[in-house]
């Protein structure tokens, strides 16, 4: 198959899908690799590193017309014409936030794979985009907390006296808050973190982590295919009246709270901000989905009466290297299910597709285009 990767079309982007060691490997399995130029400078990788690694230089056009394309982010509605009919386009696609632009991808005749709706089973590990991003941006996020943070996060024992550690709370201990636990914890902070989810405490404690009892009512992940369910009302205002100390008490908070589908719940409210010292930073990775804090602005950073408030939608872009390899692996793998014609009967495939042979053939998505 012609595999191609094209320049991502949304500004600020960086990651590229494949990279040129992923490159390398589509070539010894057989598969003509087109990149178009430039396609992975903002990542670290130039041109003539996928022309060594075999690959052929082309223009958009020509990159956007593979068989099979592999992109990070979903298409503009201007470059979807240029998809071949009959091809395959592997992606972080939104479908379920862009339903319109994969109904034209269905008219394109194109199948879209998206990695949102990868299904979370053991043999689809390799390929699941989401958690290697979420990896990335939980890392990045302390990153970004530490150097917003007018603080250190080790313990410091010096000739200058005793600085004590950075306290730092974790909101949502998924694939994001167990990379920023770890993260933190590496840095030298004290770190604690709540989830909804019963079997987080383990994980979180095995981090080396507090985990934070409330009196919340657990829920069992078995129950919602390993995500997290909407908390009832009561529910909700008991959880934040019972986090408040722990927010209010801490230098950095890293907020990681999703529901698949949903907004994100709110965990920070405009009080609990206000009751925190200043100088304290709160980064909310939840900030795409509309933020765990009710003051995140997305894309911005944000000063509130001295407490920074980081509401940056592009973490793992701005770890574009490692993302992008990461990334590359998950295309690689998914590729590798992949014949030509494509046969959507294997459940990873089925998992994940969105649009084929001129329908929509995701049942969430089709609902949301028939407004149900
Ligand atoms: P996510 O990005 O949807 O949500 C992040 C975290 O927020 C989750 O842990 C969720 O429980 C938590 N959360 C939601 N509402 C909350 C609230 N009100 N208060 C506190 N926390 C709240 O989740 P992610 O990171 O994608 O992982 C979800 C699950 O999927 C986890 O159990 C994870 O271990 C599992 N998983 C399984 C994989 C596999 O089997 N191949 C691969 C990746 C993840």
């Amino acid at each position: 198959m012609i595999v191609s990767t094209p320049n991502q079309t949304h500004a600020g982007e960086r990651r590229v899908a494949l990279t040129p060691d992923v490159t390398t490997k589509l070539i010894t399995s057989g598969h003509t690799v087109l990149v178009e130029s430039d396609a992975g400078t903002a990542a670290g990788f130039r041109d003539d590193q996928y022309l060594e690694a075999g690959a052929q230089i082309v223009s958009a056009q020509e990159a956007w017309g593979g068989d099979l394309v592999a992109v990070v982010e979903p298409p503009d509605r201007a470059v979807t014409g240029y998809l071949a009919r009959g091809s395959v386009l592997i992606g972080l696609l939104a479908p379920l936030e862009q339903p319109g632009a994969m109904r034209r991808l269905a008219d394109a005749g194109v199948t879209a794979l998206a990695f949102e709706l990868l299904p979370r089973i053991t043999r689809a590990q390799s390929m699941d985009a989401l958690s290697s991003q979420a990896t990335v941006a939980g890392y990045e996020a302390v990153i970004v907390a530490a150097d917003h943070l007018p603080k250190f996060f080790p313990m410091l024992t010096t000739a200058a006296g005793t600085i004590a550690p950075a306290r730092v709370i974790v909101l949502g201990a998924g694939v994001a808050g167990l990379q920023a636990i770890a993260t933190a914890r590496r840095l030298g902070a004290v770190v604690s973190s709540f989830d909804v989810r019963s079997a987080a405490a383990e994980q979180v404690q095995s981090l080396g982590a507090t985990f934070i009892d409330l009196t919340v009512e657990r829920q069992d992940e078995k129950a919602a295919g390993g995500y997290a369910r909407e908390l009832a009302r009561d529910d909700q205002a008991a959880l934040l009246e019972s986090l408040t100390p722990h927010i209010t008490a801490a230098d950095a908070v890293i907020s990681t709270a999703q529901i698949p589908g949903r907004p994100a719940p709110t965990l920070i409210t405009e009080t609990m901000v206000e009751a925190m010292r200043p100088g304290s930073v709160i980064v909310d990775v939840a900030a795409p989905t509309g933020g765990n804090c009710t003051l995140t602005a997305k894309g911005e950073v944000v000063d509130h009466q001295g407490v920074t408030i980081v509401g940056w939608t592009d973490l793992p872009s701005r770890v574009a290297a490692d993302a992008s390899r990461m990334y590359a692996r998950n295309v690689l793998s998914l590729i590798g299910l992949i014949s030509d014609p494509i046969d959507l009967s294997d459940e990873v495939l089925e998992g994940c597709a969105v649009t084929h042979a001129g329908k929509i053939t995701n049942e969430r998505v089709r609902g949301l285009l028939e407004g149900v």
